[in-house]
């Protein structure tokens, strides 16, 4: 199937969004994130939560999702580092649906976001992930990030994990590494 590059998501895409995102966190973290919250995940509320962020688009926010056979398989959103606010990009999700991975989905949303992030002077990035989620660090390695350091997330549900961080401080050689560059 031909691989279609990343489009910006629209406030209309945030209920197909808010589905990948559960099913991508149902399929990718049990044994890592406890099974009730993963349960109890429901994808109207995310929906909501997507078309809020959607439609008050904090300024400088991205989000980008991937198609196939016209049908949302992925997404991808970041904005300014969350933690330090001037300083650099931040990707905040990332997540496709199982069946849509290992096709090259996961690299142009990434470059999709580092390019618009890029657009608006923020020319490095950093990424936080579950630091038992290996695969996701492995495609972050693969994408040339560099190992940052750790903190403890508290999900505010009764839970705490682990995140590592990956940064790139220059997204340009992310940016030329192949495929064409994204419009932002
Ligand atoms: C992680 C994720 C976004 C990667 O996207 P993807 O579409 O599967 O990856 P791609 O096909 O774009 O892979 C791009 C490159 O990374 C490599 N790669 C991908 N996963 C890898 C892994 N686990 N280990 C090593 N390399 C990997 C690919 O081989 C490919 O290399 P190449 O272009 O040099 O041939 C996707 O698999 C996903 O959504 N996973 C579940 C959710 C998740 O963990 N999200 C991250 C939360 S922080």
């Amino acid at each position: 199937m031909a691989v279609v590059p990343p489009r910006p998501a629209r406030v209309e895409d945030a209920y197909a969004i808010a589905r990948v995102h559960v099913e991508s966190w149902r399929t990718t973290y049990p044994g890592l994130v406890p099974d009730q919250f993963l349960a109890g995940m429901r994808v109207d509320e995310y929906a909501e939560r997507w078309r809020r962020m959607l439609t008050g688009h904090a300024a400088g926010h991205v989000t980008f999702v991937v198609e196939e056979a016209e049908r949302i398989v992925g997404f991808a959103s970041g904005g300014r580092e969350r933690e330090d606010r001037s300083r650099r990009g931040e990707l905040y999700a990332i997540y496709l649906l199982r069946e849509a991975q290992g096709r090259g989905h996961g690299r142009a949303l990434v470059r999709a976001v580092a390019g618009a992030l890029r657009a608006q002077g923020l020319t490095s990035l950093i990424v936080w992930v579950l630091r038992d989620n290996l695969p996701a660090r492995a495609f972050y390695e693969h994408l040339g990030g560099a190992y940052a350091g750790e903190r403890p997330l508290d999900f505010g549900a009764g839970f705490t994990l682990v995140e590592v961080s990956y940064t790139w401080p220059d997204t340009g050689r992310l940016l030329d590494a192949g495929e064409t560059r994204p419009d932002p």
